[in-house]
């Protein structure tokens, strides 16, 4: 069934200590797991992992309660692994690990493929404690609090088996970094990191983001949005459609800023989380493992759900008033691209624009002006700031929030030409809108009107860096093709690097780098930098066709398109330790990512 559950609007996170005269928002952040009605009445509840407020039980949900900071006021937070039973033994991961990945690994520290024979664990057996550290996605975050994939702790749990790290190799040297600068203690089964919010306002996510478990973390729960509000890259209060759920707000309160994440995932009869266990769960791949080969046994290079969630309930029903709202939209997908647009009908064709989205902020803030879109292509982890009007439909109308996005891995061009948009019946489906009377004047700006805070070009860039996207065949017929990122030497060679090869990328303190994402595989692959927001410089064969529509202000997230040179322009201002990568999170996991180097 669809459309009987109301979008839940996300409360605002409650912080712990409020009052403190240093100016800096604190939190205690656990990871727990629960249970949660994420399919309708009726339907059995699913077993979750999410974020919550340590003091109260209650805030625990999937996605999380949202985090609101003002910029140039620091958050910081203390991220605890609470994936323990009520004894404080250690619960097991809900899903699947491919322990012949190269990820956490507990029982061996970091581990790859070549070491299957002595895991100590069959594949796919991993039943021990669970990896997990949070990256505030699109921040500007000091190297000790990015959330390196390498810096994973595990619970705190009673029954940690003998000999098992409890740790990733980064997590010592970050900790130490964090409390000699401020004093702070980190207890085991935590980790406190501070979020400057130095950046300009706009809609950040935080999400799980262990080394080569990031899909199946995630996929369990643990997100949420942090949105970062103030500064000159803001506008005053009252000019856009408000408010945003804020603490302390009574019941009933009316939302015209809502934040809206959505995801695809796939449930059991008795409502459990579905992910592949095996590629031969997944159809259009063989299975079994098979040992002689250099293709891991579990893991699938995508994964498609066949339902869609937003904010933790499917196919939802919000009613909204005759009035303009703001919808702050997320691809918190793992693999899915999203084509989204309102139309009139739930399965009419892409040709069906009810209203347009007025575009005006992606991954980086605002752009420098309203865009009008009649759809956003959204590729994992972007965000698109959008106002819809309702305000011409009349009282009784009921539209929909549509996916023409393909079930399949994306590659660009148009829904019904190009590529089969998602099935008319369940993916291609998002949430319902009901038009219902206004209540109250909406004093907002007309989207047409409305004057964007500036957005400052980035300086010129002092160095060109020419970066590869490849594939890597299988070996077995028909078996599944794993994408790797590399260097592009100046003959223009391109090789591929794994995860463990040494940091190939040194951009210097304070400077300027163009970055050339050239794909030579045969999909699109969302290009994620941390530390930055950068902008789309270029695109096409040869890197110099403009950006696409809703590229104009910064970004961290890119599409790069198959067979397209990609050009980003980013300030390295942080020094330290990154990563870069694909947000396909199965790419991730499988080595479609690389550390970079902030270097002084
Ligand atoms: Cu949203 Cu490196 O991640
Ligand atoms: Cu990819």
């Amino acid at each position: 069934p669809k459309y009987v559950t109301p979008l839940v609007i996300l409360p605002a996170m409650p912080t712990v200590a409020p009052g403190r005269p240093d100016g800096v928002d604190r939190y205690l952040i656990g990871v727990r797991q629960f249970r949660q009605q994420i399919l309708p009445p009726g339907l059995p509840a699913t077993t979750v992992w999410g974020y919550g407020s340590v003091r109260h039980p209650r805030t625990f949900h999937c996605p999380s309660f949202t985090i609101e900071a003002r910029v140039d006021r620091p958050v910081r937070v203390t991220w605890v692994n609470q994936l323990v039973d009520r004894a404080g033994r250690y619960l097991p991961h809900l899903l699947a690990v491919d322990p012949t990945l190269h990820w956490a690994n507990p029982p061996g520290g970091v581990a790859g493929r070549d070491s299957v024979p002595d895991f100590g664990c069959t594949p796919g057996r991993y039943r021990g404690p669970v990896p997990i550290v949070t990256h505030l996605h699109g921040g500007h975050t000091a190297e000790e609090s990015d959330g390196y994939p390498e810096a994973w702790f595990l619970p705190d749990a009673r029954d940690l088996p003998r000999g098992y790290a409890t740790e990733g190799s980064f997590y010592p040297e970050f900790r130490e970094k964090f409390e000699q600068r401020y004093g702070i203690r980190w207890r085991p089964g935590t980790a406190t990191f501070r979020y400057g919010n130095d950046q300009r306002a706009t809609t950040l996510w935080f999400h799980d983001h262990a080394l080569g478990m990031t899909r199946v973390n995630v996929y369990a729960g643990p997100a949420g949005f942090y949105l970062l509000r103030g500064g000159e890259a803001d506008l005053p209060p009252g000019v856009l459609p408000g408010p945003a759920p804020a603490l302390g707000d009574r019941p009933g309160t009316a939302y015209h800023e809502i934040p809206i994440a959505v995801q695809d995932r796939s449930f059991t009869a008795d409502g459990a989380l579905s992910y592949p266990a095996s590629r031969a769960d997944f159809d259009g791949y063989p299975g079994p493992y098979s040992p002689v080969t250099d293709v891991p046994p579990i893991w699938n290079p995508e994964v498609f759900g066949t339902t869609i969630v937003v904010n933790g309930r499917t196919w939802p029903v919000l009613e909204v008033e005759r009035r303009r709202y703001r919808l702050r939209l997320l691809n918190g997908c793992g693999s899915r691209f999203l084509i989204l647009r309102i139309a009139c009908r739930p399965t009419s064709g892409p040709d069906d624009v009810a209203l347009p989205l007025w575009q005006i902020g992606s991954e980086g803030g605002f752009l420098p002006r309203p865009v009008l879109r009649e759809h956003a292509v959204m590729a994992p982890a972007q965000r698109v700031d959008a106002i819809v009007d309702f305000g011409d439909a009349p009282e009784g109308t009921v539209l929909y929030l549509r996916n023409d996005g393909p079930d399949e891995p994306y590659q660009g061009g148009e829904p019904g030409t190009q590529f089969e948009p998602a099935n008319r019946a369940t993916t291609g489906q998002v949430t319902k809108f009901v038009v219902r009377a206004r209540v109250g004047e909406d004093t907002s700006v007309p989207p047409e009107d409305l004057v964007l805070p500036p957005c400052p070009p980035l300086g010129p860039a002092v160095k060109v860096r020419p970066l590869a996207l490849l594939e890597q065949e299988s070996e077995l017929p028909d078996g599944p093709v794993a994408a790797l990122l590399g260097t592009i030497g100046p003959d223009g060679t391109p090789t591929a690097e794994r995860w463990s090869a040494p940091v190939t990328e040194t951009p210097k303190l304070g400077s300027t780098e163009i970055w050339e994402f050239h794909n030579a595989t045969e999909d699109a692959h969302p290009i994620h930098v941390h530390q930055v927001q950068f902008q789309v410089v270029g695109r096409g064969p040869d890197g110099t066709a403009p950006p696409f529509d809703g590229e104009a202000g910064h970004q961290d997230t890119v599409v790069a398109l198959p067979g397209d040179v990609t050009r980003i322009r980013a300030r390295f201002d942080l020094p330290g330790r990154y990563v870069w990568h694909c947000h396909i999170v199965e790419h991730e996991d499988n080595e479609m990512m690389r550390p970079f180097q902030v270097v002084r």
